[in-house]
């Protein structure tokens, strides 16, 4: 028996970076797992193939979690897979990976760039989770993704470290309040890792500036973060619950 076997899982933001790491560690674990994408549907698919060669359960759907209405449309979407592939709609684990960044300080954000980050990084997970705790079974895990922007002050994360910090206040507040039906509520705040949200780090002088502020000396990897959020969707983790874990390597400690 694997140690997720028989979870059912959503991973949003799952097409690449550190959500295909989760996604795959919880297939590998034994968890079926969905993968939502938005624009990388083709990479979502080629991840189900992946997982599923490794004789792991997966499958993908859409969301443009941007949209005021994606995470109504994800939910419907969710429901039908679920029911057509295991013919009942309930899932166990969520993880609220998907994410946006614009790197700009305060004098430059302009309203719609404030909107859109604080839609994909804040108000789509907490109407995700609305939508979803009807079917969140009782045990059952969040996992929200936050970033360790919300301790350290870099001013070019202007709209982003404010909507990560909500992120984490929802986080507190709904494991006292799911609480009474053993679900629990985390953050996971990853430090600087390598994925396409920084492709401009890729052997740049600002990773090596970077890293010099790394206890541990590199970068993230998508696995490093991964292995964290799969630990706490499984049992082991069960008396964790309103933390707010950073996954950095010890970055400007
Ligand atoms: N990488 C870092 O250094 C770092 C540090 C701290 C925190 N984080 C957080 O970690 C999480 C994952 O980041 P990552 O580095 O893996 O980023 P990434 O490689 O850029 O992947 C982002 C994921 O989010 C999805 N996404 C973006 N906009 C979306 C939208 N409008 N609707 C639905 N899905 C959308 C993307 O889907 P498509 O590609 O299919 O559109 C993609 O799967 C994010 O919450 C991020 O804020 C990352």
């Amino acid at each position: 028996m694997t140690r997720l076997e028989n979870k059912v899982a959503l991973v949003t933001g799952a097409s690449q970076g550190i959500g295909l790491a989760v996604a795959r560690k919880l297939a590998a674990q034994g968890a079926f797992v969905v993968i939502q994408g938005n624009r990388s549907m083709q990479a979502a698919g080629d991840a189900v193939r992946d997982i599923e060669s490794h004789g792991g359960r997966a499958a993908a759907v859409q969301a443009d979690l941007a949209q005021e209405d994606g995470p109504a449309r994800l939910c419907e979407r969710l429901d039908a897979l679920l029911r057509d592939r295991l013919g009942c709609p309930d899932l166990d684990i969520l993880v609220n990976n998907a994410g946006v960044i614009k790197r700009e300080p305060i004098e430059a954000v302009t309203p719609a760039q404030f909107d859109l980050t604080l839609n994909v990084n804040l108000k789509a997970p907490f109407f995700l989770i609305q939508g979803l705790l009807p079917r969140l079974r009782d045990q059952g895990r969040i996992i929200n993704v936050s970033s360790m922007g919300t301790r350290v002050a870099f001013p070019a994360m202007a709209a982003y470290a404010p909507a990560k910090a909500g992120l984490e206040a929802l986080t507190r507040l709904l494991a006292a309040h799911l609480g009474p039906r053993g679900i629990t509520v985390n953050t996971v705040s990853p430090g600087l890792t390598e994925t396409g949200m920084n492709p401009q780090l890729a052997g740049s002088e600002a990773a090596q500036q970077a890293i010099a502020g790394i206890a541990l000396g590199r970068l993230g990897r998508p696995d490093d973060i991964a292995d964290v959020i799969a630990f706490l969707a499984g049992e082991e983790a069960r008396w964790v619950t309103a933390q707010c874990i950073e996954v950095s390597g010890g970055q400007r400690i």
